[in-house]
Formats: C-alpha cells, structure tokens, sequence
C-alpha cells in the first residue's frame, strides 16, 4: 500500500509570519480567531511529521528587514515558504523583491479572506510573485497551504 508520503525526498519547508501575528489569540478574534500562533505551529509540526517532511522551521518577526533576511538566507535552505505576510501584504515592496530574487517557491496566505475586507487589504503587491495565495479560511488557510506545498514536492520528487 501506498503511504502518504511516498516519494518525498529530502523536504524542508519555512512557514513566514509578519507582524502582530504574534498576537493570534487575543488580536481582534472575530477576525483572526482564537488561536494562538504557537497552537498553529504545533499543528503544522504534526501535520508535516505525518506527512513525511524532514524539517519545517517557523519564524514570526514583526520586522520586514528579519523577513527579507530570512526570505533571502531561504535560498538552498528550503523547498518551500509559507508566508503570511500580515500587513505588509499592502504595502512592501522590499518583500516582494525578496520573493522575486529567490528561487524558492513561496505560497501567501491570510486567515481572513483580504478582498471582501477593507479596499486597502484587497491589494497585495506580493501576489504577483508568490505560486499562489490561500485566504480566507482561519487555521485551515495555513493547513491547505502546507498540504498543497507537500503535494508539489511529492509530485517534483517523482
Ligand atoms: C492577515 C490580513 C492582513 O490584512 C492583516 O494586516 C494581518 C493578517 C490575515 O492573515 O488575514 O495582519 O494577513
């Protein structure tokens, strides 16, 4: 029988998260929801070890110049970024160059669905650069994302 994680090399992913994320929890929860960044990482943790993946390292900053580093240093280190970018999904050009520059494939993701939100929210300059963006979906958001980031290593290890 075939197991879940057949297939998947060496595999090793980075999960992003800007600012005031390190609030989840007790930042707006009508919004946001009740659970708290730790939680989060604890379940992704599980998740990836079920699935097969060698290593998967979380960093949360609410500094956009650590997250341009960490973006930059990623290069050969990882296979895959998760990233919530928080607020600076509207505004950051340096982030979006960071993606651009680096030849590791990232996915964007929100807990809250950004375009049925405030219009400033609707835009995200890292979108044009990123594989693709998961919004909308709470904790499932960053669950779907390392799903179909495992899948895409499954399927480039064939
Ligand atoms: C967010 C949405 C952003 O607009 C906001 O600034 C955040 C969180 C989300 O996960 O829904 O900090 O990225």
């Amino acid at each position: 029988m075939q197991s879940e994680n057949d297939g998947l090399n060496v595999k090793r992913i980075l999960v992003l998260n800007g600012p005031n994320l390190n609030l989840l929890g007790t930042r707006e929860p009508e919004i946001y929801g009740w659970t708290t960044l730790n939680d989060i990482n604890e379940i992704l943790r599980e998740r990836a070890k079920e699935k097969g993946v060698d290593e998967i390292d979380f960093l949360q900053s609410n500094f956009e110049g650590e997250l341009v580093e960490a973006i930059q240093k990623a290069r050969g280190r990882y296979d895959f970024i998760l990233l919530n970018a928080g607020a600076l999904t509207h505004y950051s050009i340096a982030l979006r160059d960071a993606i651009a520059a680096v030849p590791v494939p990232v996915i964007e993701l929100h807990l809250s669905n950004i375009h049925r939100r405030e219009e400033f929210r609707q835009k995200s300059v890292i979108a044009p650069v990123v594989m693709g963006q998961i919004c909308g979906f709470g904790v499932d958001s960053y669950i779907a994302a390392l799903d179909i980031a495992v899948r895409k290593l499954q399927k480039d290890s064939k």
